[in-house]
């Protein structure tokens, strides 16, 4: 993982879950999402690759037996110290990467479905770790990758959302990746309506809630702060449609 992005979610980590209280609802809303595109059964070997502190894996709990716990993968110690005490999830300190080329065991000879939300960003080499993910699936087993596209329509300053655009990947190009990766790809956009107390969001962002804020100044934050409360002023919410793409590719 690179410096800086460990940096951001060590820093993060302690107060990730409450940087989505604001959206309980999206929260609810994705985790039925999951659950309903990963059709996750009972005895299934689940992995979440990226899985932070676990918050969108609640769909997916009914459904799973602590003697098969969801396997919680993430590089950042300090973002699963936050996974809740629950045997149904166990926390593996490791990447995608590490799991894509055997440096981490895995308890499980074979997955039947992989949740990767918000994490694919951070892969360097997506199509070669593509390739060895979609190597640890049963046939018939699943890879869930979900993430935003580029272009966000997040109430967010101008510099944000052009770095944000010039560094997330294409879900096209994602895609491919997978279907290269011998599986079979289906995609679709899912959005959520979302309103928020324009100050709170501006307090978000203060605090850098995406990884993407991690990369400005102290100095040109306030001046995005600026411009968004300029942007801002004279609403009482702000709406924007907060739109992810799920990009399932299943194994033969
Ligand atoms: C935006 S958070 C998403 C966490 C969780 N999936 C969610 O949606 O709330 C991104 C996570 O990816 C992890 N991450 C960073 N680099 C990674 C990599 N190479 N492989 C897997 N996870 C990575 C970070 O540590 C962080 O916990």
């Amino acid at each position: 993982m690179r410096t800086d992005t460990a940096e951001h979610y060590n820093r993060t980590a302690e107060r990730y879950d409450d940087n989505w209280e604001h959206t309980a609802s999206y929260v609810q809303w994705m985790n039925e999402q999951i659950a309903e595109c990963l059709a996750v059964t009972a005895g299934d070997r689940v992995a979440d690759i990226g899985s932070g502190t676990g918050l969108f894996l609640k769909g997916l709990l009914p459904d799973t037996d602590p003697a098969r716990p969801i396997l919680c993968l993430d590089p950042s110690q300090a973002m699963l110290t936050q996974l809740p005490d629950d045997d149904r999830m166990r926390p593996v300190c490791a990447s995608a990467e590490d799991a894509a080329t055997g440096r981490v065991d895995l308890p499980y000879g074979e997955l039947d479905a992989i949740l990767m939300k918000e994490a694919i960003h951070h892969v360097e080499d997506i199509p070669a770790t593509m390739r060895g993910l979609a190597g640890l699936l049963a046939p018939g087993g699943r890879i869930l990758v979900i993430t935003l596209p580029p272009r966000l329509d997040y109430p967010l300053f101008d510099a944000a959302l052009e770095r944000f655009e010039a560094r997330q990947p294409e879900p096209a190009d994602i895609a491919r990746a997978m279907s290269d990766a011998g599986l079979s790809v289906t995609e679709s956009l899912r959005e959520f309506e979302a309103t928020v107390d324009p100050d709170h969001y501006r307090e978000l962002v203060g605090k850098r809630w995406m990884s993407v804020l991690a990369t400005f100044s102290d100095a040109e934050l306030a001046d995005g702060l600026e411009e968004m409360r300029r942007k801002h002023s004279g609403q009482a919410e702000l709406r924007y449609t907060d739109r992810s793409a799920f990009i399932l590719g299943r194994r033969p």
